[in-house]
């Protein structure tokens, strides 16, 4: 404790030192004043206009504190409207200067974008003008580390190329079988709960869907290391609560706050230690089993998949690690975070959107039942590819609920977008809700529950091709979205098949944001079996 207490406060020092110090007075200037200054003329110069910011702490005080006071109020069931709820800070800035505008992200400056033919040129990045902000790269790196998510240029290419066979389609296709048992083990719970309390029972499913996630992920990405696997998953839980916490302080967004040897300080740094340590141990013995010829291969769960595309990519370069020990622990936790939250979230409004609209919960669950059989019957890829109402059910969930809300690039040079100069230095902002439920996209209809306009897929759902952008577009769309589709499928098809539920009067609708959007007070629903 003392030994880290001290590093810490020796870091600090140093960071400080190198970060403010002996960068000449010049250019921190530049830093903080001159490039700022120069972003904002050019911008102004364009019309761009918003709100008044703080030097350092920018609009962030004025976030928090619109968004805690939206956070108080509960919204009516059944409205779909969340815009406002979840990003007041948004609403409140198009009526007052339009729908772009700049404002500060701490230090950083960002101007935020919403229509669907600038996000997709951004996220294109047909030029290679654009990266992820460095201010909230440096808070993502601290919960995933240096891996798929939080590289750049050539490191990312090397880290995508390494990962993305994990998630090849027949990769995938022997993972569904993890997926299937795992929710059919929730199923036998529920059951159980069902039958003791005499026929029909009030569920929660926020925890159930956060659980099976937890389950399924651990499974698929650590086989049969999966005792351990858990274990580093529950450390990771913990640091991202802290460092949750650590974002809603007031001046956490100061450059060098994180350094600060406060007493949450601390206790990031240490589980930050465990859980690296502990992701060395599983995969050196892994390693250690083939280069013993214990084992054949690495395994074909999503770590050993990617230590063998390791391994070859190093016999490839002769001997040569480019993609060693830290990378793969980086990616490690990346899969967990990045696959966890997302898929639990994607899963828990689907099931209130269900519960509320029965209607489509009973033609789901007819097709489910054609396909898959009744009761416990056994289900496979094939059978899952087949559900489309299914699938029009999951996107329009995604649509209303996107559990990723914002996506954020910045200019790495003056670059030109549309109609707009992006000067180097300015960050971009996408608030997906306010693509996801423009009536001018979408229609009259937005705001309803309307899974039939994916009946002819994604590009004839909208009036734009790239209007729906839950995995984002482009090089750097999600790795993991097969996969995800692919959970949200089987555990869902489980649930259908056995159970019929209906929203219970004790839930409150509150979406809110925090990483991912979420129902504050979780879904209760009535739950019953066939
Ligand atoms: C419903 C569930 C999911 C949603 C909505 C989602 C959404 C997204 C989005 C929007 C991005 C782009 C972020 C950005 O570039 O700013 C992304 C990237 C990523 N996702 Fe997902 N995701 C989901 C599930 C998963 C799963 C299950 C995994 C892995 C097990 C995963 C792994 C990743 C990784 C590694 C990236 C970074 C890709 C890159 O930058 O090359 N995601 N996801
Ligand atoms: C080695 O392979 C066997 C069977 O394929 C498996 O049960 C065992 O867990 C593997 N060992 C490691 C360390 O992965
Ligand atoms: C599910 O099916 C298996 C056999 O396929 C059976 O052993 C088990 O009892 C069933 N569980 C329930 C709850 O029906
Ligand atoms: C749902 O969305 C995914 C991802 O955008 C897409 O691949 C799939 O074809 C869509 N399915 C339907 C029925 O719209």
């Amino acid at each position: 404790m003392v030994m880290i207490f001290n590093r810490c406060k020796t870091n600090i020092m140093l960071v400080l030192f190198t970060r403010f110090m002996p960068l000449s007075l010049s250019t921190q200037v530049v830093c903080f004043v001159v490039t700022p200054v120069r972003i904002k003329r050019i911008m102004s110069r364009q019309g761009v206009k918003g709100p008044q910011a703080l030097w350092l702490l920018g609009n962030m005080p004025d976030i928090l504190r619109l968004q805690r006071a939206e956070a108080e109020k509960d919204m009516k069931t059944g409205d779909y409207d969340t815009l406002s709820h979840i990003l007041p800070f948004h609403t409140r800035n198009c009526q007052a200067y339009g729908k772009r505008y700049l404002w500060w992200f701490g230090w950083e400056p960002r101007i935020t974008l919403t229509e669907p033919d600038l996000i997709k040129e951004v996220l294109m990045n047909k030029n290679g003008f654009y990266s992820k902000s460095k201010i909230q790269n440096r808070f993502v790196i601290e919960v995933l580390g240096n891996g798929l998510v939080t590289t750049t240029g050539e490191e990312w290419a090397l880290h995508r190329q390494i990962v993305n066979p994990a998630f090849h389609q027949e990769k995938l296709k022997a993972m569904v079988g993890a997926m299937v048992k795992c929710a059919s083990s929730m199923a036998d719970e529920w059951e159980m709960r069902v039958q003791h309390d005499g026929g029909c029972v009030e569920l929660e499913v926020g925890d159930y869907m956060r659980h099976v996630t937890a389950d399924i992920i651990a499974h698929t990405a650590f086989g049969s290391s999966y005792e351990k696997g858990r274990k580093v998953f529950d450390q990771q839980l913990v640091l991202r609560n802290h460092l949750g916490q650590r974002a809603l302080q007031r001046f956490s967004a100061l450059p060098g706050y994180s350094l600060l040897p406060t007493p949450l300080n601390i206790q990031i740094l240490k589980t930050q230690m465990t859980i690296s340590s502990s992701l060395r141990e599983i995969i050196q013995s892994r390693r250690d089993m083939v280069n013993q010829a214990k084992n054949a291969s690495h395994g074909i769960d999503l770590l050993g998949l990617m230590l063998t595309a390791a391994s070859e990519e190093t016999a490839l370069k002769g001997g040569k690690v480019q993609f060693g020990m830290q990378a793969l622990i980086d990616n490690c936790k990346t899969f967990f975070l990045a696959g966890h939250e997302t898929t639990a979230t994607l899963l828990t409004w689907t099931m209130m959107l269900l519960a509320s609209h029965t209607t489509w919960q009973e033609s789901a669950r007819e097709e489910v039942t054609r396909v898959c059989g009744r009761g416990n019957h056994s289900i496979d890829t094939d059978m899952l590819s087949k559900l489309k109402t299914l699938n029009m059910i999951l996107n329009e969930s995604l649509r209303l609920f996107s559990p990723l809300a914002i996506q954020t690039r910045q200019a790495l040079r003056d670059a030109k977008l549309g109609d707009l100069d992006i000067p180097k230095g300015l960050s971009l902002h996408f608030p997906k809700p306010a693509v996801h439920l423009d009536p001018d996209l979408w229609g009259a209809d937005v705001l309803e529950f309307k899974p039939e306009r994916f009946a002819d897929g994604v590009a004839k759902a909208s009036k734009h091709p790239s209007a729906f952008i839950p995995f984002s577009l482009g090089p750097r769309f999600c790795v993991g979205q097969g996969f995800a589709l692919e959970e949200a499928r089987s555990v869902l098809a489980v649930v259908l098949q056995r159970f019929r539920f209906h929203l219970s009067p004790n839930y409150r609708h509150a979406p809110y944001l925090q990483f991912t959007v979420k129902p504050k007070y979780g879904v209760p629903v009535m739950l019953e079996c066939l």
